[in-house]
């Protein structure tokens, strides 16, 4: 999707503005005007280029801008004050070098898309790339040129409220959907003034924090860094990603901020990353509550000689550096590459032709960006159950009773990181139900609950009497969106508030039940699948979550979302994933659970393998689950090779067939299982996977060409490559099922 902007008599305007003052040469390439920039600043100004503010007082922001202490601020969404800002910069200062403007647009910036965990789960890299591109539309209508996003850390504990942010638990689907956003944020080129430049965070294992803790400590090796968690920051950066952010947490006792091996030797060295390093927010200066650092000064010299190159808010670098090259703790020319990040950065951007706002702001929730979220929404809800097709909603349905804290919540709907959405702007399931279908069914209206931790039973009764009174009853439970995101780590995974008595009492009606999830995160819903006779989960589905949900009830969109997480059936699972270890002891599906053990049974009677007693080792739902409308069958896996080369490819085809009545699209997963490593491999990995379209009754061979060399691996000896031996590949609908065959790599 391209979208063009017409420039304005601002743009004109300030292409005059920059050229005077900074006395570069205009037509020379970036790293000339770089360094013909550097070579006429001063240190202080140096270290201004290097500071981040928040800033809370415009009158001292300006002061210091004009006084070239300011290199970039967040946080600042109104156009009129960025454009008066941008002016003092370019006009004032001594050299007239433009602000960079920041703000988290994390999943939409007005116009609001599914939390990415929720954008994941579509398995469709340009419904990604699409919503950030309306994202960078909407976002430089502000004034806003980089954005922190997308977050790319991988999670397998959704006790970990930051889940939400994240693309899930795979490093393959993470690292695909990560860089379309990085593409749509950052578009065709950085210098249209619709681009806003994307960040790779949090840099590096965040996603791994301690017991699902947030900011916990982290405890991941380097193997498994690089075959877990570094992936998806590495496809961000050869998908041209402008910027990289640091982690807050130390992994094996060294903060990010000043972690010179993924920063520096991994990033810079073996990636030849040119992009600019900025610190999370204050995480420079919270290294002394580390341990790591004595004061601000200790924390801006390990900063900047790991390989920092702004700072953000904390403000340790402008207070100390020029003190810390005086003593030769920190060079100038770590200072001077800094420094040269950041500028080339804003000659990429084409701040110094372009600082001012110039794109209208009737962009702003324009139909088409509507449309786009809605798509987006339709196609990130995950049919989990669905009894006796008790979905969709056929003729036969002429009383809908509507239910439950969710169904009416324009400012949870949208979920975490967001800043800018208006929930004015929410189409609430409620809403598009009476809207889009009240001229079919009557629609009852009863909240039963009047926010997601409400224990106040007293209006469930209602919402019993509105189900009677209907064919069908549709609950909508889930997480307010405080619930989950930064710093909002949870112990119990298990609906909050009175929503399960609210299920179970709907249930008793035996009238039949339709759960529909939004929350941030997978949630221990085992018994409220149970009770009820459909589930479609939509983690939070944003601005169009509404009218997504009522055309998939209904039955004008089949839903095909499939889970980017698994799902535990108790949070003790957690952290839970499918890419796991097989260990010596793996359990057998058939194991003795806590209720089936006999009293005083012996010590050794129960197990000895690797499952819990009271949950046994199963999740609730797999990773890469999700249910349609209609059937697809899957037959005839045929490999063109059983016997591959290092430098050979895989040739897979598969016969897929629609055996149901409805037009539905099925998310085809190829995994492959490294059978014996230098090194223990995880029981499979996803290694490709196409969304495929079928009409009812339509077949079609589906193939993947997948190239040996993508089951590499960093082995035993820490070397990166493919190990020749017996492999195993599914290729199927979930992470659990499939058609399977086995083939050998050879020397
Ligand atoms: C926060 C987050 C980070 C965000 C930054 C700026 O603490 O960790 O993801 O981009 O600060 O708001």
């Amino acid at each position: 999707m391209k979208m063009k902007i017409i420039t304005s008599a601002f743009l004109a305007m300030s292409l005059m503005a920059c050229s005077e003052k900074s006395n570069i040469n205009k037509d020379s390439d970036i790293e000339s005007r770089v360094e013909s920039l550097l070579s006429q600043m001063t240190m202080e100004e140096k270290l201004g280029q290097m500071n981040q503010l928040s800033p809370w007082d415009f009158e001292e922001l300006a002061a210091r801008v004009r006084k070239g202490e300011v290199g970039s601020i967040l946080n600042v969404v109104n156009p009129e004050e960025i454009n008066k800002i941008q002016k003092i910069a370019v006009e004032e200062s001594r050299l007239g070098i433009p602000i960079l403007v920041s703000r988290d647009v994390i999943h939409g910036y007005k116009t609001i898309f599914p939390i990415p965990l929720g954008q994941a789960a579509t398995f469709n890299p340009q419904i990604a790339e699409d919503g950030a591109r309306v994202a960078a539309i909407e976002a430089s209508a502000d004034g806003i040129r980089w954005t922190f996003a997308p977050m790319i850390d991988i999670s397998r504990d959704p006790r970990w409220g930051r889940i939400a942010e994240s693309c899930g638990e795979d490093p393959y689907l993470s690292s695909v959907m990560g860089a379309a956003m990085i593409k749509g944020y950052q578009g065709d080129s950085l210098n249209d003034p619709t681009a806003i430049a994307a960040c790779a965070k949090h840099f590096v294992a965040y996603g791994a924090a301690e017991g699902g803790k947030d900011y916990n400590s982290t405890f991941i090796p380097e193997r498994v860094l690089r075959n877990v968690y570094l992936p998806p920051f590495k496809a961000a950066v050869e998908a041209g990603c402008a910027t990289f952010m640091t982690s807050f947490n130390d992994n094996d006792g060294v903060p990010s901020t000043a972690n010179k091996f993924v920063l520096k030797d991994v990033l810079r060295d073996e990636w030849k990353y040119d992009g600019m390093v900025v610190t999370d927010w204050a995480s420079a200066a919270e290294m002394i509550n580390h341990g790591f650092c004595v004061d601000g000064k200790d924390a801006a010299e390990k900063s900047v000689n790991a390989g920092v190159d702004m700072e953000m808010v904390s403000e340790t670098f402008i207070k100390n550096l020029k003190q810390s090259v005086e003593e030769k703790k920190v060079s100038m020319e770590t200072i001077d590459n800094a420094v040269r990040n950041i500028l080339r950065l804003k000659f990429r951007l084409g701040l110094f032709e372009n600082p001012y706002v110039v794109t209208p702001q009737t962009v702003k929730y324009a139909d088409a960006h509507l449309q786009i979220a809605k798509t987006a929404a339709e196609q990130s809800v995950i049919l989990l159950k669905n009894d006796a097709q008790t979905l969709p909603f056929t003729d036969e349905v002429k009383t809908v009773a509507v239910v439950g804290p969710m169904a009416d919540a324009p400012y949870e709907q949208m979920g975490t990181w967001v800043f800018d959405g208006e929930k004015e702007h929410t189409q609430t399931p409620l809403k598009a139900i009476r809207e889009m279908y009240g001229d079919k069914v009557n629609v009852i209206f009863e909240q039963g609950l009047a926010y997601s931790r409400d224990k106040n039973v007293a209006g469930i009764a209602k919402a019993v009497n509105a189900a009677r009174r209907a064919d069908v009853v549709v609950c909508f439970v889930g997480e307010e969106s405080i619930l989950s995101g930064e710093a909002h780590s949870l112990a119990n995974l298990d609906l909050q508030g009175a929503q399960s008595q609210l299920i179970k009492s709907l249930a008793a009606t035996g009238k039949p039940v339709v759960t529909v999830v939004m929350a941030g995160r997978q949630l221990t819903i085992s018994d409220e699948v149970e009770a009820s006779d459909a589930v479609l989960y939509s983690f939070h589905p944003g601005t169009m979550g509404g009218p997504a949900i009522a055309d998939i009830l209904f039955g004008k969109v089949n839903p095909s979302g499939k889970t980017p997480v698994t799902f535990p059936r108790m949070t003790g699972q957690a952290p839970i994933y499918y890419a796991h270890n097989n260990t010596g002891r793996p359990a057998n599906p058939t194991e003795m659970l806590i209720d089936e053990i006999p009293v005083e049974a012996g010590q050794t009677s129960v197990g000895c393998r690797s499952f819990y007693l009271d949950a046994g080792n199963s999740p609730l739902f797999p990773f890469g689950y999700g249910l349609s409308y209609t059937n697809f069958e899957y037959s005839d896996l045929k490999l063109a090779s059983d016997k591959l080369t290092v430098d050979g490819e895989v040739n897979v085809s598969v016969n897929l067939k629609n055996a149901g009545k409805y037009d539905g699209t099925e998310v085809v997963q190829l995994y492959v299982q490294d059978k014996v490593g230098s090194v223990t491999r995880p029981v499979k990995e996803l290694k490709a996977f196409q969304r495929v379209e079928l009409k009812a009754g339509e077949s079609k061979t589906v193939t993947f060409t997948l190239p040996v060399s993508d089951l590499a691996f960093w082995r035993y000896d820490m070397t990166y490559g493919v190990e020749p031996g017996d492999f195993k590949l599914w290729v199927g609908t979930n992470s659990a099922e499939g058609l399977s065959a086995d083939f050998t790599v050879i020397d």
